[in-house]
C-alpha cells in the first residue's frame, strides 16, 4: 500500500501561523507522526505540501502512476475554490480523505462550503493534527481490504 498526503497553501506556516486556530504543531510534526505511523503499519507513505494550486494537481494527476492507493488532503484556502483540484480527483479517481484542522463549519460562511467534500470518500475537520491520524486508518482499513 501506499499513500500520498497533500498539504495546500500556507500549511508550510503550522505552528506559526494563527495558533489559537491551528495549533502550535508545525508540519513537520505532522508530517513525522504520519510517517511513524505508517512504517509500523507497512507501508509507504509521501508528503508534500505546496502553496501553488498546479503542483498539488501534478500530483494528484501522478498518483495512478506513482502506485498511490489513497490520497490524504488538506486543501487549505484551495478547499474553497478549487474546480482544479476537484476535476483532478475525478479525473484519477482515486480514494481520497479529506482534513481540516480546525472546524470549517465553526467559521465564516466562505469556509463552509467546500468543493470537495461530496467526492471524498470520508472528510474530518475540527480535530487537529490528530485528524490526519483517523485519515491514515481508515485508508489503511479500505485499501488493504480491497
Ligand atoms: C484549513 C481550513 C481552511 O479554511 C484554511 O484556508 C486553511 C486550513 C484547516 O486545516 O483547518 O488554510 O484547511
Amino acid at each position: 500500500t501506499r499513500l500520498l498526503v497533500l498539504h495546500g497553501p500556507n500549511l508550510n506556516m503550522l505552528g506559526v501561523r494563527e495558533p489559537s486556530i491551528y495549533g502550535s504543531s508545525g508540519l513537520d510534526a505532522i508530517n513525522e507522526r504520519l510517517a511513524k505511523r505508517a512504517a509500523t503499519a507497512g507501508i509507504d507513505i509521501e508528503c508534500f505540501q505546496s502553496n501553488a494550486e498546479h503542483a498539488l494537481v501534478d500530483r494528484i494527476q501522478a498518483a495512478p502512476a506513482a502506485g498511490v492507493d489513497g490520497i490524504i488532503i488538506n486543501p487549505a484556502a484551495f478547499t474553497h475554490t478549487s474546480v482544479a483540484l476537484r476535476d483532478a480527483l475525478l479525473a484519477v479517481g482515486t480514494p481520497f480523505i479529506e482534513v481540516h484542522l480546525s472546524n470549517i463549519h465553526a467559521r465564516e460562511p466562505f469556509r463552509q462550503h467546500s468543493y470537495l467534500s461530496d467526492i471524498a470518500s470520508g472528510v474530518i475537520a475540527g480535530l487537529g493534527p490528530i485528524g490526519y491520524e483517523f485519515a491514515l486508518s481508515a485508508l489503511l482499513e479500505t485499501t488493504q481490504r480491497n
